[in-house]
């Protein structure tokens, strides 16, 4: 049965202040949630939008490190770009604060504080690696070494550049510190865990039975860690940077980032309601109340932290409602490439805004037509301005401009009266007439991109309206029909204000003032008396602008650039290694093999198998290539291998008999070898 709620709590996974936020953060968490926001606002729902900037953890240090500055400098800095961006593009936050406040260093201390005192936290000592010249304690990824697997630098958590396989930090061998290069030292030191398996079935009956109606992306992740079998989890680490753990004994150590972070929502909440008490009520009403629905945004990284580890630790603490949706996006790309901060490969919110001054709906607009909200999707320039010029400027912004010069011209700019309505008229209103309950339909289940477009379609009603009447036409016989489908059109330029409200904010707004409307409420959506006959509209002004070329171009070449020093950058990185003797050369056997079959291999996401002819016999080869290929693509192509590696035994029993070379692009693509001409398998290259 579907429970009816009073309230809504809506959080968005808050961003780490090391660094700007750009269209992927944009396009993922925060225009989805605030459009949600603002349509619950409109309908006049009572709803809470909770935001604010993620200060501690790893990422903060490394980038204070790399700049030289203390975390508190970076915090600082980047939180006040962050919070000015979101801003800026019109996300409504109620609240958006930060995890370096007292308000949440006090809520976060005291919630450990209860699970530790009511035995809810597993002790739990572990050898861990330690660098002596630093006196720290190093986290996994500040260990690097080679990976037992398949002899490739890897990290301690992770082997990324090569096979892709979970790893400890004391399995690589030659283990190193990241940072000093020293070979570090294993110590003793005591943590504190939540134990996920004692909440394992519950996690199972509370997610998997109840809440099927989860987006299957995030359902399918879930059920994927809930087939393994959860491992206590450490909640406490050997750190100087982050919220100190409230334990006797427990000098240099915090609480885990991904501990206290979501607590932050908690504590924002608190420091709002704090603040405005008669407005908000208590910080309980929002997240310890069974008649409120909590909904947790982010992106698709953060699945497992909202849907397993934050929950069971609101079970753990007792009290808090469960989330009832976690709507989680795929990533979006940048022409076609991996967003990256590192490689610099983003449209920055705060260089947006320089480029394209007063065009936040614009890249709104275009994020949501775009929203990767069942898969990973792909912002590329051209579209963007194919967006604005087609669709906003064409349809939208046209039909308004439309009806409001036609009623300035022919009637003084006063709602004209509407007369008697003919069939088409009423054809035509019967049409917008549905959008109300197609919008709600979509955005009641989180499908922003297919509601947006709904709300496109009132615009194109509205033009075809237009066109097909031609009201100029008719101007010197019959101003009573002219009057008729002004005042017609005018109610849906007055609805399209309406719809375009969780949208497109900033463009509402002024389409609101050209119509001098004054009051703004969901219910209006789908009538057609909204502007009375005679009321006087305002100034009819441009909503949306084209976008030319040159614009484009610029925005083009800028990645272009990018594109080269991120070239260029990656060729100094890999200096051509030592000279070698032809004998030594000699001792590689590297030959052409055909695949014959080639497939994913289960819970390795990075592993593709392959069977390849080799001439003489079939033989199995094991490549990292999966995130860059699709087995099919592969089936029947002639690739090059090492066919005297020795072979490579992986945990799972399986056996890679042969390395398949590939070439590695600068953005770290892999692209598999192959030849201009077939030849048989078996063949030598020489
Ligand atoms: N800072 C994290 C990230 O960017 C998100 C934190 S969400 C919270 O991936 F729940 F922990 F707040
Ligand atoms: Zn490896």
């Amino acid at each position: 049965m579907e429970k009816t709620f009073k309230r809504t709590t809506v959080t968005s996974a808050l961003p780490y202040a090391n660094g700007p936020v750009h269209i992927g953060h944009l396009a993922g968490v925060y225009v989805p949630a605030d459009i949600y926001v603002r349509y619950l606002r409109l309908k006049g729902e009572e709803v809470l939008f909770v935001g604010g900037s993620d200060e501690h953890g790893v990422p903060v240090t490394q980038r204070a490190r790399k700049e030289g500055i203390t975390p508190q400098d970076v915090v600082d800095r980047y939180h006040n770009i962050i919070k000015e961006s979101f801003r800026e593009f019109g996300i409504s936050f109620d609240v958006y604060s930060r995890t370096t406040s007292d308000v949440h260093h006090r809520f976060a201390s005291d919630f450990f504080r209860k699970l530790y005192d009511e035995g809810k936290l597993v002790e739990q000592s572990t050898k861990q690696f330690y660098d002596e010249k630093t006196e720290k304690f190093l986290t996994d990824r500040d260990v690097v070494g080679e990976c037992p697997y398949c002899h490739k630098q890897a990290y301690g958590n992770q082997c990324e550049e090569g096979c892709g396989r979970a790893l400890e930090p004391t399995e690589l061998i030659n283990p190193r510190s990241k940072e000093t290069g020293e070979t570090p030292v294993l110590r003793e030191t005591k943590n504190w865990y939540l134990p996920l398996n004692e909440y394992q079935q519950w996690l199972k009956e509370w997610i998997l039975e109840s809440h099927k109606e989860w987006r299957p992306n995030v359902y399918g992740q879930c059920k994927s860690w809930l087939d393994m079998d959860l491992q206590p989890r450490a909640m406490t680490r050997d750190l100087d940077w982050g919220i100190p753990v409230p334990v006797e004994g427990a000098d240099g150590k915090v609480l885990y980032v991904w501990f206290d972070a979501p607590i932050g929502y908690i504590s924002n909440t608190k420091e709002l309601c704090d603040n405005e008490p008669e407005k908000w009520g208590s910080w309980e009403k929002w997240w310890q109340n069974e008649d409120t629905r909590l909904l947790h945004f982010i992106g698709k990284d953060n699945i497992v932290f909202h849907c397993i580890i934050f929950p069971t630790m609101m079970k753990a603490h007792g009290g808090y409602v469960m989330p009832d949706n976690v709507p989680s996006n795929e990533f979006l790309n940048l022409e076609d490439d991996k967003i990256s901060t590192s490689r610099n490969w983003a449209v920055w919110l705060h260089e947006y805004l320089v480029d394209f001054p007063g065009k936040q709906d614009v890249l709104r607009y275009v994020l949501t037509a775009n929203a990767p909200e069942t898969k990973d999707n792909n912002f590329t320039w051209r579209d963007f301005q194919a967006r604005n010029n087609n669709e906003l400027v064409a349809v939208y912004g046209n039909f308004v401009n439309r009806a409001l010069v036609l009623t300035h011209k022919y009637f003084d700019g006063k709602v004209p009266a509407c007369g008697e309505l003919i069939d088409y008229d009423k054809a035509t209103i019967a049409e917008f007439i549905n959008v109300k309950a197609e919008v709600e339909k979509l955005l009641d289940t989180f499908k922003f991109r297919e509601a947006q477009k709904e709300a496109m379609n009132l615009a194109r009603i509205g033009n075809k309206y237009l066109a097909d009447t031609e009201p100029w036409k008719l101007a010197k016989t019959d101003m009573g029909r002219v009057g008729t489908i002004l005042n017609l059109s005018l109610q849906l330029a007055a609805n399209l204000a309406i719809a375009f409200e969780p949208f497109l904010p900033f463009s509402s707004e002024k389409l609101r003032g050209m119509l001098g409307m004054e009051s703004f409420e969901w219910e209006q959506l789908g009538c057609t008396d909204l502007l009375a006959a005679g009321h006087q509209l305002g100034k009819a002004e441009l909503l949306f602008e084209k976008i030319d070329d040159s614009a484009i171009d610029a925005q083009m070449q800028r990645l272009e650039e990018i594109k080269k020093a991120n070239e260029a950058a990656s060729y100094r990185a890999n200096p051509v290694k030592p000279t070698v003797s032809f004998e030594d050369w000699e001792k590689l056997d590297i030959r052409v093999g055909t695949v014959l079959e080639c497939e994913r291999v289960p819970k390795m996401k990075k592993l593709l198998k392959f069977k390849i002819a080799d001439g003489i016999a079939d033989r199995t080869i094991v490549s990292g290539i999966a995130e860059h290929y699709a087995p099919e693509e592969l089936v029947g192509k002639q690739v090059l291998f090492i066919a005297n590696f020795a072979p490579r035994q992986f945990k799972n029993g399986l056996v890679s008999e042969g390395m398949i070379l590939s070439a590695e692009n600068y953005d770290g693509s892999l692209a598999v070898t192959s030849l201009l001409r077939e030849v048989k398998p078996g063949s030598e290259v020489k």
